[in-house]
């Protein structure tokens, strides 16, 4: 156990392409050094021979108190040392992830890790399984902030559970914003065929994607789209990139407003995105925005959809979002028709390995 903790914590610092940034000196994994497990490990043995009651059982107790170690010490990360952690030139990537959707973070992080990025990556995780398997095979890139919405209400689209857990996302992200990072939040049902950040132009507050099929011209407009029949348009949640300015917290704080001022109600079976289009909609005077190019930035309604608009714009994407489609496998099978689904030729790129 202690010996595969500490091989584990080696890429994570091996791949550290910043060394000047201060992440030795702040890392959450230094509890997990090779000098402190060794002398963890040291002190367990000592104890054991002190305690012959201990040493009948040694392998199984040595386990439990470390594995008992092991998970109060990620209890007890905050969200903050997360990331001044992952941070990377002032930039953090979050998701936020529960049990279910563990094959679909594994496979975002390969397309990631393709474009050489997931340095900066912070899982959001939801329930303490997912805590605890990130920080197992990449000690320090996921945290828990509590208090964890039940697990088992949590995943169903529509409903009141997963209205709760993606209610929580404008409140993770004005956190981070406070701490003065740039973050890019994303679903992890995308996939990255390119690298993101070159398109992210400009000094503008927020970024984000259009979630409407109707195919633009290239030279389409940067500007928020007008409301559509709801009333407002129809951006995507799924990708959101902010600077931390007083405009993009203040979209942060509309949002959760929203949130708040339209609950979950069964008649309206809300997710979290038409409160964050309101919450645009809402402060477009006030706020830098941007609209991400629609070639690059598709909905997952026009590329999957429209062969012959992908065939027009072909190279051009640079995230794919699996999305108007509803269900895990659906999104599997289709991830895999596609040739997305990298999980299962690709794992051994990704920092967590196979998980399942
Ligand atoms: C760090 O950020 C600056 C300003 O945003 C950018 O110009 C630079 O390329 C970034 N460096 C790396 C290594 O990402
Ligand atoms: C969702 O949150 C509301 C308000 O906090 C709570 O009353 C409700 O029980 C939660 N529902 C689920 C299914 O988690
Ligand atoms: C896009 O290009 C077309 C044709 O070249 C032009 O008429 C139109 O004004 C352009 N639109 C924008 C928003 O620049
Ligand atoms: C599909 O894409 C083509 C090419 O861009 C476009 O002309 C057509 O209107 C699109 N079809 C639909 C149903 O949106
Ligand atoms: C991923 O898997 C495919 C299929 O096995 C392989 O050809 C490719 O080299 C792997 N690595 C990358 C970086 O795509």
């Amino acid at each position: 156990m202690s010996i595969s903790l500490h091989q584990r914590t080696l890429p994570t610092t091996l791949t550290d392409p910043y060394p000047k940034s201060p992440k030795f000196s702040q890392k959450p994994g230094s509890f997990l050094t090779r000098n402190n497990l060794l002398a963890l490990f040291s002190l367990l043995i000592i104890l054991g021979f002190l305690f012959p009651y201990i040493s009948t059982t040694t392998p199984s107790s040595l386990f439990f108190s470390n594995s008992k170690i092991f998970e109060s010490k990620w209890r007890a990360y905050t969200l903050s040392e997360a990331v001044a952690f992952v941070g990377t030139n002032g930039t953090v990537i979050v998701c936020a992830v529960s049990q279910p959707y563990l094959p679909f973070l594994n496979n975002w992080l390969i397309s990631i890790v393709k474009q050489k990025h997931q340095d900066k990556v912070l899982v959001i995780a939801e329930d303490y399984v997912t805590l605890f398997k990130v920080n197992e095979r990449w000690p320090g890139h996921a945290v828990l902030v509590p208090p964890a919405p039940d697990a088992q209400v949590a995943h169903k689209f529509g409903s009141q559970g997963f209205f709760n857990f993606t209610s929580r996302r404008p409140r993770h992200l004005l956190q981070i914003l406070e701490l003065g990072y740039n973050v890019m939040y994303n679903d992890v049902d995308m996939v990255w065929l390119a690298d993101p950040f070159p398109y992210l132009q400009g000094k503008h507050d927020v970024y984000f994607m259009d979630d409407m099929i109707a195919v633009k011209p290239l030279n389409h407009s940067n500007a928020l789209p007008p409301p559509g029949k709801k009333g407002r348009p129809y951006i995507c949640s799924c990708m959101i990139y902010m600077r931390p300015t007083t405009g993009a917290k203040l979209v942060m704080k509309k949002w959760i407003e929203e949130l708040q001022d339209q609950p979950w109600s069964k008649a309206k079976k809300a997710n979290d995105q038409p409160g964050f289009n309101w919450a645009l909609q809402k402060t477009a005077e006030q706020v830098d925005l941007y609209l991400l190019p629609q070639a690059a930035f598709p909905t997952g309604g026009l590329y999957f959809k429209n062969r012959t608009w992908v065939k027009e714009t072909k190279g051009m994407q640079v995230i794919i979002h699996n999305n108007y489609i509803v269900g895990f496998e659906k999104k599997i099978k289709r991830f895999k028709e596609y040739g997305l689904w990298l999980v299962d030729d690709n794992a051994s790129e990704s920092p967590l390995g196979e998980i399942s």
